[in-house]
């Protein structure tokens, strides 16, 4: 059983649990997830590991409420446990070589982008993030990312920093002649696909890290497939992250859309089933 030995809210609907569990924390890296349950019997989720502490035996997740299980997660309180928290899995984010570094989040995709922007500084890296939310209320981790070097804030509504998304100053930046070892994306796939283009007529490697639905999360399902470069990858155990100018995002998002249609035809199906007392 791993205990819950903190819980905080970050924004409305976005919650820092840290978890004792040193054995995900003895070998974690940047850019590694645990899955976990919340529950016996439940669901697994795959979550990035957001911190680790391997003297303390902790890692912190970062996670959205998005349904049922994180909605389960979100029900469980500091002092209790979770039966299971796997990991680490996939490979760490590759940092090597890189001096100059532009780490690009997008929602809850900052708790991902934060542990590689920290680990680039911790080497020594000269750090530029750009993070951005649909509005002033989903902000989480300004702090933390200004902490590391020049940061740039936009909104989607201009309720907080720049009006827009992040490809605007990610843009102005790169057309002013700035120039980067790496430029790290994460967040939703149409965010990843337009910094991928606004990097590619600059040649500047350029980093996504993809999130499809995982079951296993070591590459027995096939359920995480990605493809890169004309090849079929596994995002558990080849990724998450990729080079983003080779990755087919149009796939990528098609493949996650039939996932949300089939879904809500399914929760739909629930709703009537319930309406008309068959179940
Ligand atoms: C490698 C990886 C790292 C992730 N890291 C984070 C993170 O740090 N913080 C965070 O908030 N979210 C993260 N996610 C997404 C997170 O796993 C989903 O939000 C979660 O599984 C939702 O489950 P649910 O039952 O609450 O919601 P559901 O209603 O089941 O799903 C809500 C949405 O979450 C996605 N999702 C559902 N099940 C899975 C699954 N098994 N694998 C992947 N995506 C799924 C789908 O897009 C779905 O539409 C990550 C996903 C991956 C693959
Ligand atoms: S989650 Fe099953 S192969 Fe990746």
């Amino acid at each position: 059983m791993f205990e819950i030995l903190e819980k905080q809210q970050l924004a409305a609907g976005t919650v820092r649990m840290r978890i004792f569990s040193p054995l995900a924390a003895r070998r974690a890296e940047a850019g590694q997830f645990v899955i976990l349950r919340a529950e016996e019997g439940g669901e697994r989720i795959p979550l990035t590991i957001s911190d680790f502490d391997r003297a303390k035996g902790t890692v912190d997740v970062i996670y959205q409420v998005a349904g049922a299980t994180t909605m389960a997660l979100d029900a469980k309180e500091q002092g209790e446990t979770l039966p299971d928290v796997v990991g680490p899995l996939g490979v760490p984010t590759d940092t090597e070589g890189v001096r100059r570094a532009l780490v690009v989040g997008g929602g809850v995709g900052c708790a991902i982008a934060l542990p590689v922007a920290k680990k680039l500084r911790a080497k020594g890296a000269d750090v530029t993030s750009v993070i951005g939310f649909r509005s002033r209320e989903q902000i989480i981790l300004e702090e933390q990312f200004r902490g590391l070097g020049r940061l740039f804030v936009v909104t989607d509504d201009g309720s907080y920093g720049e009006k827009g998304n992040v490809c605007a100053p990610l843009s102005r930046i790169l057309t002013q002649g700035e120039r980067f070892d790496a430029v790290y994306a994460i967040g939703p796939l149409v965010m990843m696909k337009f910094v991928a283009e606004a990097t590619r007529q600059y040649k500047i490697r350029t980093v996504a890290s993809m999130n499809p639905i995982m079951i296993d999360g070591t590459g027995m399902c096939g359920c995480c497939r990605v493809r890169v470069g004309g090849e079929m990858k596994f995002a558990c155990v080849d990724g998450p992250d990729f080079d983003a100018h080779a990755i087919d995002f149009d796939e990528a998002i098609a493949r996650n859309r039939a996932y949300l249609d089939f879904e809500s035809r399914a929760r739909e199906r629930a709703c009537n089933l319930l309406k008309k007392g068959d179940v």
